[in-house]
């Protein structure tokens, strides 16, 4: 895929996630250029058999992506958040999944991340 330079990483590759993660490389964009995050080994174990995908810590994922596409449920929005927010620099498109969830939700607790998308 042409000009695909940037550096996905999906956080929390559950259901939706996962759609996410399949439907990219599906259109081209290359496995190395991905990175998904899981809560439990298994999980991990059967994203990176499926797809070829590196599954890392979600601070790794906030380290090493351009873009992140944060999938976990809206009731573990905070505790990720709490976990990743502070590390978020501003130059970092951050992407909210979270239905429900509004992006003063974000804000408050991404206040490095001016950038947004959210669903
Ligand atoms: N499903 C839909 O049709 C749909 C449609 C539109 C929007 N959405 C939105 O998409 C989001 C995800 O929904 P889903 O149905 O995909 O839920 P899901 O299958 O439960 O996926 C969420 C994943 O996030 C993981 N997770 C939770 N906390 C984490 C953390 N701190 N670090 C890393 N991974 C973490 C969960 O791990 P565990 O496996 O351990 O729980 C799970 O695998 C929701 O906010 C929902 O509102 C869903």
């Amino acid at each position: 895929m042409a000009g695909a330079v940037h550096t996905v990483a999906v956080i929390g590759t559950g259901k939706i996630g996962e759609l996410m993660l399949s439907g990219l490389l599906r259109s081209g964009w290359p496995v190395e250029r991905l990175l998904a995050t899981a809560r439990r080994p298994a999980r991990a174990e059967e994203l990176t058999a499926r797809y070829g995908v590196r599954v890392v810590d979600n601070l790794t994922a906030v380290d090493e992506a351009a873009v992140l596409a944060v999938s976990v449920k809206p009731q573990d929005a905070a505790a990720l958040l709490e976990e990743i927010g502070p590390k978020v620099p501003a130059d970092k498109l951050v992407i909210s999944l979270c239905a429900g969830l509004p992006t003063s939700f974000f804000a408050r607790r991404l206040p490095r991340a001016p950038r947004w998308s959210g669903s």
